[in-house]
């Protein structure tokens, strides 16, 4: 928690790329039913959120382990927050428990330690209705350390089949240039 307060305090939030990122928005567009109730874990400045609301989705819960990083969404989704359509939770993502129709996946798997990947693929399980769904994208591609910790899919397919029924990669055509062939589009189904 003191390390994200901390990079939040000083602003070193380098993966923030000031606007809904395109394969969030890619995934998001495949979503049909706006009553869907929608996790951000790790959510930083939520720029997707925003994207969401501007989509007419009514249940968006944003979740980050940083205070200082959630009283910015504060004030940037008052009106929002009052009309009930998005909720904000200040947790780590592993202590959070709730029920969820779609889990959006975003520069939060790679900020995480690589040893809590196992338990980030069944809790996220765990959070999810039958049928419910992890999307978004994960970085196929090695860092010098981290975070972001990087990984590629064979690694990822160990961690996920035993928890999600569907466990579907495939080349992310609509990242930003600088992650142009280093993500990929995820789309989970929990077991
Ligand atoms: C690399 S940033 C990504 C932010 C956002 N998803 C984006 O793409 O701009 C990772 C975020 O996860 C949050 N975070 C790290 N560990 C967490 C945990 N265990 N539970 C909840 N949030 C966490 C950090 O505070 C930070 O905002």
């Amino acid at each position: 928690m003191e390390y994200w307060e901390q990079r939040w305090q000083n602003n070193q939030t380098g993966w923030d790329i000031g606007e809904p990122s395109p394969p969030l928005m890619y995934c998001i567009n495949q979503i049909k039913d706006k009553q869907a109730k929608i996790l951000l874990p790790g959510c930083g400045n939520a720029h997707e959120a925003a994207y969401l609301m501007q989509q007419g989705f009514n249940h968006v819960v944003l979740l980050d382990i940083a205070a200082s990083a959630l009283l910015m969404a504060q004030h940037k989704f008052k009106r929002e927050i009052e009309e009930g359509r998005l909720t904000l939770i200040h947790d780590d993502f592993f202590h959070h428990h709730d029920s969820y129709d779609i889990i959006l996946e975003q520069t939060f798997f790679c900020a995480i330690n690589p040893d809590l990947r196992r338990l980030y693929a069944s809790h996220t399980s765990n959070l999810l209705k039958p049928d419910g769904v992890l999307a978004g994208v994960m970085f196929n591609c090695e860092f010098n350390g981290g975070p972001p910790f990087g990984g590629n899919i064979q690694e990822y397919y160990g961690y996920f089949q035993p928890y999600f029924k569907v466990v579907h990669f495939e080349p992310c055509l609509h990242s930003i240039a600088p992650r142009a062939g280093r993500e990929v589009l995820i789309n989970m189904v929990k077991n």
